[in-house]
């Protein structure tokens, strides 16, 4: 799924530089250091974090927290799983001593053994609740733990019984949250933005979330609140990208936030190890790895109202954090006070490690600055002067080694200047601030437009005269389309693919649905169509386009008097005629898999009942073979019509 999702981000991505050139419009979301806007930059650039207080050498203003995110544990598959995320909520845990950990969704995997089919195991999210309640994790910490579309497969309503997550969560509440933390030093945000769909759908029909205008709306009222607090994180599962929601959209309802945390795309398949981007409103949107291949998770600190935060890997340490000067790329003018970096007096470092930190020693420039002294906790400081590095780029350069022998380097660029703020890579910002459904809806339609115009122009026009290579690509096109069983097959399949049901059947065990493009409905509820589009591009796209050509070029062998055999007999068409074959075979085939497909996940009803996968899988056979054994067509001379013989 996710390999298919990169893969098509990919394409779509190729698409979309083609469409930069001409659509400016794209240009600000895709370099958004020339478009961050501030909105909350009330007191002005420059004077914010002009007072104190500033970061120092004591272990003051400062908390730190955890996200972990996909954990899909599972009673199929990697074993090692749920032990390690066990060590993850004792040892790993006990050694950071968060305030709180955000677990972003897809706690369970809820797939059936084979992979392709969905639905919620007790076992699983019994293995979740066990875990918490032996690691005690929820007496050391706050554990925020939040819906993921993997936890949504397969429940009609949110009071459904196999609704596990409201008996075996830490947190049991469904919908968007607000939750403040309150600390000595000021009020931090956190609120949830929960886009899992209600009713979920089995797979894949919840690969993209939705917030209607009442969530959106709940969302706006947690933004207001939240303004009164020094700082808000927002998170959620889906990206930014995988949310469909009213206008002015997901982004704009977060613009006062510094970060929105998710995860949902894992690493896309290993294409992707780092997924961050700014919003064009200035918010940072930073996906985390999953915990499920790759055992990722990501620690946090707000400093002095400044965010810093680490991307790390379970189990190795030293974990390091340079919290003060925080790292160039992610500084968010608009909200955090970026003044107070140049007013600061120590470098700040948190280094954490199952055996004790024995040094941390500090460069800038490729300069040693000296040995981080420890201000408590695993706080480490080291006097600075600041106004050395008052413009331009500068690299700092952390080491930290522990008793156990272990090192860890880490090192980042800073800047005292807050227009220096590097961009983000151009796929990145591609895959996290596009909103794909847009996208494949506009090419899906495109497409739809395409085959069906084709189609239906070679119908009515007259049959050129002339023998270039595309004049018989359009004969052949006539061909096809002048031949009634053909033309009528093939128009009735591209209108059911645009507009008909593709099949219908248990979308949700025990609940009547139907799938269409434009979206699905289940036993009465309607979601919007997003993942649809993107299927019905791949139908499209492999397999309406191809069987119409093969059609074409199938009838264009037989109006020329060659036979399925005798195009073997040819000498100079031999290899190729071979080739179309084998191609058509495998498209075949990847329909039959697709039909196989439908009724691994939803069950014989939908694998019978559905015109755009079963039924066009025996039209399109049926054709190929009326292609082949059908009356030869002949174009009459002179005529504009075509008929067969
Ligand atoms: C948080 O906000 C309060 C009230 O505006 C302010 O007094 C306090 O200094 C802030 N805390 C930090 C760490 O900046
Ligand atoms: C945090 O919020 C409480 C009210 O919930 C308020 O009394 C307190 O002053 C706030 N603290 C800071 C530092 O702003
Ligand atoms: C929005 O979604 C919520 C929860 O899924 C639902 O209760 C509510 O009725 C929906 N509102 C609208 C306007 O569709």
């Amino acid at each position: 799924m996710l390999k298919l999702f990169g893969a098509l981000v990919l394409l779509g991505l190729a698409l979309a530089c083609i469409t930069s050139w001409v659509l400016d419009s794209y240009d600000t979301a895709w370099h958004p250091k020339r478009s961050v806007q501030h909105p909350a930059a009330g007191d002005g650039a420059g004077s914010k974090g002009s007072s104190p207080p500033f970061p120092g050498g004591e272990l003051d203003g400062i908390f730190w927290f955890l996200q972990v995110s996909d954990i899909h544990i599972s009673r199929f598959h990697d074993p090692r799983r749920i032990p390690d995320f066990e060590k993850f909520c004792t040892d790993t845990v006990e050694v950071i001593k968060p305030d709180l950990v955000l677990a972003t969704g897809d706690l369970t995997d809820a797939k059936t053994e084979s992979k392709v089919g969905s639905l919620q195991h007790e076992v699983e999210w019994q293995a979740y609740h066990n875990i918490l309640k032996r690691s005690r994790v929820m007496e050391r910490t706050r554990w925020i733990d939040i819906r993921g579309n993997h936890d949504a497969f397969n429940i009609m309503s949110l009071d459904s019984v196999n609704n596990y997550y409201r008996k075996y969560s830490a947190n049991q509440k469904v919908g968007s949250f607000h939750y403040v933390h309150k600390t000595p030093f000021g009020n931090y945000s956190f609120v949830c933005a929960d886009a899992t769909l209600t009713p979920g759908p089995k797979r894949p029909y919840n690969f993209f979330g939705i917030l209607n205008q009442t969530q959106m709306d709940l969302l706006d009222t947690f933004r207001v609140e939240s303004l009164e607090s020094n700082q808000s994180i927002w998170f959620g599962h889906y990206t930014t990208s995988t949310v469909v929601s009213p206008s002015p959209g997901v982004r704009d309802i977060m613009r006062s936030a510094v970060a929105y945390l998710c995860g949902h795309l894992h690493t896309l398949g290993g294409l992707m190890p780092v997924l961050h981007s700014r919003h064009p409103q200035g918010t940072l949107e930073l996906e985390l790895g999953d915990w499920m291949d790759n055992r990722r998770y990501r620690v946090l600190a707000f400093d002095h109202d400044l965010l810093s935060f680490s991307d790390l890997k379970f189990e190795q340490w030293p974990a390091v954090l340079i919290t003060n000067p925080k790292d160039a790329q992610y500084l968010h003018p608009g909200v955090e006070p970026l003044g107070r970096i140049r007013r600061s007096t120590h470098i700040r470092i948190l280094a954490f490690s199952e055996a004790s930190i024995t040094a941390v020693h500090v460069s800038v420039d490729g300069e040693p600055l000296g040995k981080g002294s420890s201000a408590g906790g695993p706080l480490y400081v080291l006097l600075w002067d600041p106004s050395l590095y008052l413009t331009g780029l500068h690299t700092i350069r952390v080491k930290v080694e522990d008793s156990a022998g272990r090192t860890t380097e880490r090192e980042q660029h800073f800047t005292l200047e807050e227009d220096l703020t590097p961009s983000f890579g151009f796929v990145q910002s591609f895959i996290l601030l596009t909103d794909h459904y847009i996208l494949a809806r506009a090419a899906f339609i495109f497409m739809m437009l395409l085959n069906v115009g084709v189609l239906l122009a070679f119908r009515f026009l007259s049959v050129p005269s002339g023998r270039g290579l595309t004049s018989q690509a359009c004969m052949s096109l006539h061909l096809v389309s002048k031949m009634d069983l053909f033309y009528y097959s093939l128009l009735l399949f591209n209108l059911c693919t645009a507009l008909g049901p593709w099949f219908v059947g248990e979308l949700i065990d025990g609940h009547l649905g139907a799938c269409f493009a434009f979206g699905v409905f289940i036993d009465g509820y309607f979601l919007e169509g997003s993942l649809t589009y993107v299927i019905g591009v791949v139908q499209m796209l492999f397999f309406n386009m191809p069987l119409t050509s093969y059609l074409c070029w199938s009838l264009h062998h037989r109006s020329r008097g060659n036979t399925f055999r005798s195009q073997f007999l040819r000498p100079g068409c031999r290899w190729r005629s071979l080739v179309v074959h084998l191609f058509m075979l495998l498209l075949l085939t990847w329909q039959a898999h697709s039909c196989y497909f439908l009724l691994e996940t939803y069950g014989l009803m939908a694998c019978f009942l559905s015109p755009v996968r079963t039924w066009a899988f025996g039209l399109s056979l049926l054709l190929v073979h009326r292609a082949w054994t059908g009356p030869a067509p002949f174009i009459r001379d002179n005529s504009k019509s075509v008929s067969p013989s």
